[in-house]
């Protein structure tokens, strides 16, 4: 295959920065991903609200627009799928995809439930189509340093408090079509929290609640302790409410969070989505020699190239081309989902919850 054929179900704001990059159209794509983005045509466009896929074909291209999403998954002339709707859509938007044979890119969180996560799981397995879920923070460039520089942390801190309350008119916010601020914007930073430490978790005891929202359904605070199964152990700290520009003054985006990762004396930060990075050393020169103390490479670059958000379809577009593993799987949507509600179990229950 040399070129993938592009479906897109939700056209709303995430849509366009995905769509902004085929064909090659976006600047932020990297150079060694620009053929495969070039080789990603968009054909159909889907959205409830057919007027908003007409925009987006006005603004980027695409053979037909069309508010049912089943056109799109029934298309021969359709390889792939992004699907960019709200939450409650996700798990079963993915499995009809798949069973239609096409390849999936999907935003976060991949899924609401376990129960989901199992079914994704298991077709993807069987259909053995290209499964991919756009956690950006894998992209961002401060991330792939300290990935590089820390590969197996001993302990890997992770907070992702926003500075506002998400107030209930935030679809995300609403318990069926969204799940709330953590499994919405917290699963990026668990993801990313994940990926840095390299290893399963194992375990987890989480305190927090329902601390600043009228709903009682949706849990917005917890401050949670992990256990990885290669030994090492990690906190995430997460919800909205408060305090999420206090430890990051400085911080590009709206939503600073990080994910720091310790090993025998050797620090590195991963901030803001991982777009910009610091170390510290406190280990001598020749054992380790930090490549920076702060790289700010959302002010060096540009908040979308540093971001990675223009290589997230590429690199999903290499993956089917190259029949490649994509840079995160079904298992990695799942154990984001997983761990967050492993997390409010413990929260619920007071217990230690097993993975
Ligand atoms: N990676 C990131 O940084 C980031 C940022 C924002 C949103 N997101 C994710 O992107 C996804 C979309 O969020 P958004 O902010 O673009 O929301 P949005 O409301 O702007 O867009 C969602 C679109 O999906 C459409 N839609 C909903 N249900 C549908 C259905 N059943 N069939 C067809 N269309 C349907 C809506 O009409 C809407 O146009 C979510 O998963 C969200 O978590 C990711």
């Amino acid at each position: 295959m040399d070129k993938v054929r592009l479906g897109v179900i939700g056209c709303g704001n995430m849509s366009k920065v995905h769509m902004a990059t085929a064909l090659g159209a976006s600047e932020d794509t990297s150079e060694e991903l620009r053929p495969y983005a070039s080789a990603v045509q968009l054909h159909g466009l889907a959205d409830v609200t057919e007027e908003k896929a007409e925009a987006a074909r006005a603004e980027f291209g695409g053979e037909y627009v069309t508010d049912d999403p089943e056109r799109i998954f029934t298309d021969p002339d359709i390889d792939a799928v992004l699907i960019t709707t709200w939450h409650d859509t996700h798990a079963p938007f993915s499995l009809r995809a798949m069973e239609a044979g096409k390849h999936v890119l999907i935003e976060k969180p991949m899924a609401m439930t376990e129960a989901e996560c199992d079914q994704i799981l298991e077709a993807e397995e069987r259909t053995g189509v290209k499964y991919m879920v756009a956690f950006r923070c894998r992209f961002a460039m401060g991330t792939r340093d300290v990935k590089r520089e820390i590969p197996s942390p001993d302990n890997v801190i992770t907070f992702a408090r926003v500075p506002g309350i998400w107030g209930p008119q935030i679809w995300a916010q609403d318990p069926i079509k969204g799940g709330g601020q953590i499994l919405s914007q917290g699963c990026h930073v668990v993801d990313l929290m994940m990926y840095l430490a390299g290893s399963e978790p194992e375990s987890v005891y989480a305190t927090g609640g329902v601390k600043h929202h009228e709903s009682p359904e949706v849990i917005d605070t917890v401050n949670a302790s992990v256990r990885f199964a290669n030994g090492a152990v990690g906190s995430f700290m997460g919800g909205d409410g408060g305090a999420g520009r206090l430890l990051l003054p400085g911080a590009y985006v709206s939503c600073p969070f990080f994910v720091m990762a310790v090993d025998k004396g050797r620090s590195g930060i991963a901030i803001d989505h991982g777009q910009n990075a610091r170390f510290e050393s406190a280990v001598p020169a020749d054992v380790w020699t930090p490549p920076y103390e702060i790289a700010d490479y959302a002010e060096e670059f540009g908040n979308n190239k540093s971001s990675g958000m223009g290589d997230i379809l590429p690199s999903f577009g290499r993956s089917i081309i190259e029949d490649e593993t994509p840079i995160a799987t079904a298992v990695d949507g799942a154990r984001a989902t997983r761990f967050i509600l492993k997390c409010f179990e413990s929260v619920r229950t007071g217990e230690i919850v097993k993975f």
